[in-house]
């Protein structure tokens, strides 16, 4: 098949790891007879230092344009500032917006050997495999912020039908695996909340008869992620809460650097990014975590290109090179670790 994709590298390690996840689609590419075509722009700090403009025009045509976009990562110390007016982070949120991406998703699954590189007991991330559907477009994100010199305010806003599009998206997800829903909210205290919850129950109850629905708040979700990863199969949650949540599980997974994820709307045309940010500190070294990127890639065959069988191939390259032994320094404990190049080269190994 013949595909667009853009590929937005932005900052700190963005452009290591989004290389690597180019290399691999190149792979997939040349290996099972498809064309695609690459479009790099740029988002975030790097963009504001050449356009003034986080999200520039030329990024956002290039993505309405094409099939899927990888994204490395945004942000750093350079444009960080309390006081900065334009910051690397509006330009991922702008994207998330114009491309209506509503649903972000992010599996979160453990490879049995690298059970050591979590802080949790092995015991109890026997089983671990699931997905917290994130809403990525509405809540305290987006909504209306205030400053003064004293005082600052940050509006959350759901509406009915924001919720109702993304619990569809999770129910159906549940259906086609082990049928198990949670939803989790402050219900307890929050007006958003306790409509996010009226409305997943009404719902759930009306079109989704088979599927079981729990419901947890918040607080206790981050509690039990680590005490029963295990019970978990769809986790739906509202934008900041799967913020959280999704770098706190990422722990079970060994590290920030495992996990992928993919953020949907209502057409094909998905964005793609590992779940970690630019990790200014290890930015240019070379010895950032490709894992996340390169399973996010799989995610855009999957979803974007529909092309499940090439899915499953970068998984399992993924997987037989972490069963090779390969690791890089956020999951190495005392073996040698591996650069990202090494790490990717063995992954494009597997693929040929
Ligand atoms: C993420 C990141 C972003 C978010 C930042 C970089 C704006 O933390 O994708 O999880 O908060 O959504
Ligand atoms: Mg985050």
């Amino acid at each position: 098949m013949d595909a667009l994709i853009t590929i937005l590298p932005g900052d700190g390690i963005g452009p290591d790891v989004a290389r690597a996840g180019r290399d691999v689609l190149a792979r997939i590419a040349e290996r099972h007879g498809h064309r695609f075509t690459f479009d790099e722009q740029h988002i975030g700090g790097i963009a504001i230092d050449e356009t003034g403009d986080p999200l520039p025009a030329d990024s956002i045509a290039s993505c309405k344009e094409s099939d899927a976009v990888l994204l490395g990562a945004v942000g750093g110390p350079k444009w960080s500032a309390p006081d900065a007016t334009v910051r690397p982070e509006q330009g991922l949120l702008a994207l998330r917006h114009t491309l209506q991406v509503f649903a972000n998703l992010r599996p979160i699954r453990i490879y049995p050997e690298l059970a050591s590189a979590s802080p949790l007991k092995p015991e109890v991330l026997e089983g671990v495999d699931m997905i917290v559907v994130r809403e990525l477009t509405g809540g305290i994100y987006f909504g209306e912020k205030t400053r003064s010199e004293d005082s600052a305010s940050d509006l959350c806003t759901y509406s009915r039908q924001e919720i109702e599009r993304i619990v569809r998206v999770a129910a159906e997800l549940a259906q086609k695996r082990r049928g198990k829903l949670c939803s989790v909210d402050k219900a307890n205290v929050l007006e958003t909340s306790r409509l996010w919850r009226s409305v997943t129950d009404a719902l759930v109850a009306e079109e989704y008869d088979g599927i079981e629905l729990e419901t947890l708040l918040v607080d206790a979700a981050a509690m039990h992620l680590l005490s029963r990863p295990a019970d978990f199969d769809v986790i739906v949650t509202e934008n900041m809460f799967g913020d959280i949540l999704t770098d706190e599980a990422s722990m079970l997974a060994g590290s920030l650097g495992m996990l992928p994820s993919a953020s949907l709307g209502s057409t094909h045309r998905g964005l793609y990014e590992p779940i970690h940010g630019s990790a200014p500190d290890i930015a240019g070294k070379g010895i950032a975590n490709p894992c996340g990127t390169i399973a996010s890639v799989a995610l855009l065959l999957r979803y974007s290109l529909s092309l499940e069988e090439e899915a499953a191939a970068v998984e399992a390259a993924i997987e037989a090179v972490i069963r090779d032994g390969l690791r890089t320094a956020d999951i190495a404990n005392d073996r040698k670790a591996a650069t990202t190049d090494e790490f990717t080269l063995a992954v494009l190994d597997q693929l040929s």
